[in-house]
């Protein structure tokens, strides 16, 4: 569904260069993988590329049969609409918007009814064991809550992807324990989710553990515990 073959990315500096993603391959399937390497290694530019936020050096990121990191600007972002939903470490949530607006916001984009907008944010919500909280704005909600509203609006459109980096990393461990639980819950509705980490603890939960190292992937790592029992 979503490929990676021989991403390369460089940033500039002075003289010379930063290679931050290194001649990157890889398939991503189904389920909860999970992207973990120090601080630099390159998770976060990694996520741009796959997403189409950014473009790589060289290499080519595909969605099934479309070869996005070859698309302009507006088709990547049309793309991303309908493929992919995200939720990052902080600045997730509109602030002048309530929990459920800010749910129903990609919906808005993408031209749905507001009936339809509203039955399906207050659906996420409750999913999400967030019913009583729909109408507060942001700032009243705890982070942990703040981000099952995050995975909530990433849900909206019912992407086939989600990316998350770092969403535990501002949480307390229970508050990150039950975005996890969120995140492989829609791993293993089929979903490709994946979670960018410098937590080798919470990568466990994952399915697929990819190691980076100066933007190199140096290990893949299988988890079996998510695997269905036969
Ligand atoms: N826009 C940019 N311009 C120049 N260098 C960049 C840019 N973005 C990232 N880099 C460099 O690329 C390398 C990889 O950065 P990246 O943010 O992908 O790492 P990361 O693994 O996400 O780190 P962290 O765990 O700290 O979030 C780093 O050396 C970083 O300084
Ligand atoms: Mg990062």
């Amino acid at each position: 569904m979503l490929e990676a073959i021989g991403l390369h990315k460089r940033f500039p500096q002075g003289d010379t260069a930063i290679v931050a993603v290194d001649h990157f391959t890889y398939r991503f399937g189904p389920g909860l993988s999970a992207i973990v390497g120090p601080s630099g290694s390159g998770k976060t530019t990694l996520l741009n590329l796959l997403a189409g936020f950014d473009l790589p050096d060289q290499g080519q990121v595909r969605l099934g049969e479309t070869v996005l990191s070859q698309q302009s600007e507006d088709a990547r972002s049309e793309l991303r609409l309908r493929y992919m939903g995200f939720v990052f470490q902080q600045w997730n949530l509109i602030p002048t918007l309530t929990a459920l607006e800010n749910v129903a916001f990609p919906m808005m984009l993408a031209g749905k009814r507001l009936k339809e907008r509203q039955a399906r944010a207050g659906e996420l919500l409750e999913a999400m064991g967030m019913g009583r909280r729909m109408h507060h704005l942001p700032h009243k909600l705890s982070g942990g809550e703040q981000q099952r509203v995050a995975i909530a609006r990433a849900l909206s459109l019912n992407p086939p992807i989600l990316f998350a980096d770092e969403p535990t990393g501002n949480l307390d461990s229970a508050s990150g324990a039950k975005v996890i639980e969120l995140l492989r819950a829609q791993a293993q509705g089929g979903r490709t989710v994946i979670l960018v980490t410098h937590d080798l603890e919470l990568a466990q939960k994952a399915e697929r553990i990819l190691h980076l190292r100066d933007g190199q992937l140096i290990r893949e790592e299988i988890i079996p515990s998510l695997l269905p029992t036969p």
